[in-house]
């Protein structure tokens, strides 16, 4: 069978990485890719929003399965566009995909259906915004309601920080139309994790436990990004706490978006908050986290196809994934300045003496092929990820392969993996 990965990130090349592994699979393509995913899979040349473009591509190479990687082609109705002729495709519908698009639609969701969530409300005029902040007053959260790359939550220290966010966003300097409403919503303490699931929109099936890092700086200092690194298990989402998010969020996510009349079907990933025994849902994405996705993958010992092709046929039942009992650590090497502005083009070195340390996966996000060099192309830029028996030896191997990697004014965070040795 022929496979379609979409997108060109880490996360797809983690993708496409795992899939090349299948015996069902005899060749893997990836729109539009990048340098590493070129490695092991043809690469082609159409984005991720061309979906005209990929459904052409898609018909003419007789592509068995597709696998959607962003939230963007999601949002605008790739799968259903694929299903209307024919073709086997891995996400949520457009109907359902809105559980990420839209902050507001995710919120009240959780509220209708009674999904443990910060209190909230949602706003489009500047002065009630404004006014709800003075009520609860700092340290207080405010997000935009469309999408924007991860990158569209404040989380305010100061009520002038709050005020200048919703400002923001509501006056359409920030994210434009995707926060021309904005979420303000109480601040929430505790550890997060990521919880991610497969769904046929009846049976869920959970993916290993996984611990993102959010912020820029070592010590979650600094602003959000789209995430600065990742490990596999998670321990802050002990049997208790993975019990609790299966029945309170998992479940009542996917029974309430059924009820809604938008069957769920895809990965549902949800960002939680954990303090002591209680769980609360941060969000909801439509995809598989980025980079959760690089440790999750390097982690899974079944095939990955079986499980997408069931869930692209509806029928989940009696499937189960083995997942290996060692550690993943997967470290982002950055551009300098990300998440704000930043330089492009540096030549990358050291990429194989990277990919020599054992148990080591460089999975390209940000880069492209200049003349004979990759160069940094994109925020994020490299995922290094390793596996090892403890997640302390899996940390060491990827920072070894991080330290064999240099570009001008790369920047990493040195502390991925700490929180749980702090455990
Ligand atoms: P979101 O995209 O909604 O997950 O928000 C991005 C990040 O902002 C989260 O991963 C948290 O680090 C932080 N965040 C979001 N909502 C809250 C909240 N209510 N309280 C504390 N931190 C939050
Ligand atoms: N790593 C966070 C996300 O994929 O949204």
């Amino acid at each position: 069978m022929k496979v379609l990965v979409i997108g060109g990130g880490g996360r797809e090349h983690a993708l496409v990485w795992k899939i090349a592994q299948s015996p069902l699979v005899s060749k893997v393509f990836c729109a539009p890719g990048n340098p590493g995913i070129g490695t092991i899979a043809e690469n082609v040349d159409l984005a991720v929003d061309d979906l005209p473009g990929l459904l052409a591509f898609a018909r003419r190479e007789g592509i068995g399965l597709t696998v959607v990687g962003p939230e963007l082609p999601l949002s605008q109705g790739i799968v259903d566009l694929f299903e209307e002729y024919g073709l086997k495709v891995f996400g949520p519908r457009r109907n359902a995909a809105i559980i990420e698009a839209s902050k507001a639609f995710s919120k009240e969701l959780m509220h209708k259906y009674s999904i443990p969530t910060a209190a909230y409300e949602v706003f489009s005029e500047i002065a009630p915004a404004l006014a709800f902040v003075d009520r609860l007053g700092a340290p207080i959260v405010i997000k935009a309601d469309g999408l924007a790359a991860g990158k569209g939550v404040v989380v305010a220290q100061s009520r002038d920080e709050a005020h200048a966010a919703v400002r923001d966003m509501l006056s359409g300097n920030a994210f434009g139309d995707a926060g021309s409403r904005v979420v303000v919503e109480e601040f929430l303490r505790g550890e997060e994790a990521s919880f991610l699931a497969f769904t046929d929109g009846k049976n869920i099936v959970p993916l290993a436990s996984a611990q993102d890092h959010k912020a820029v700086f070592d010590g979650d200092l600094g602003p959000n990004t789209g995430g600065m690194g990742a490990y596999s298990p998670a321990p802050v989402v002990t049997p208790r706490i993975h019990d609790i998010a299966m029945r309170e969020v998992m479940r009542r996510a996917v029974d309430g978006m059924a009820a809604e009349g938008r069957p769920y079907r895809g990965v549902l990933y949800a960002g939680l908050m954990i303090d002591g025994d209680e769980v609360k849902t941060l969000e909801f994405n439509a995809r598989f986290g980025d980079p959760e996705c690089q440790p999750l993958l390097m982690r899974m010992k079944s095939d990955l196809v079986p499980v997408l092709l069931a869930v692209a046929n509806d029928d989940l039942s009696g499937v189960t994934i083995d997942w290996h009992d060692q550690a993943a650590v997967c470290v982002v090497m950055a551009s300098g300045g990300y998440p704000g502005d930043y330089r492009k083009g540096f030549p990358i070195r050291g990429l194989e003496a990277a990919a020599q340390v054992e148990e080591v996966v460089v999975f390209h996000a940000g880069t492209t092929r200049q003349g004979g060099d990759i160069v940094n192309s994109g925020g994020r830029v490299l995922g290094v990820t390793a596996l090892g028996p403890t997640v302390a030896v899996a940390m060491e191997r990827a920072y070894r392969g991080v330290k064999a990697i240099h570009w001008e004014g790369v920047h990493y965070r040195s502390d991925i993996g700490g929180k749980a040795l702090d455990r």
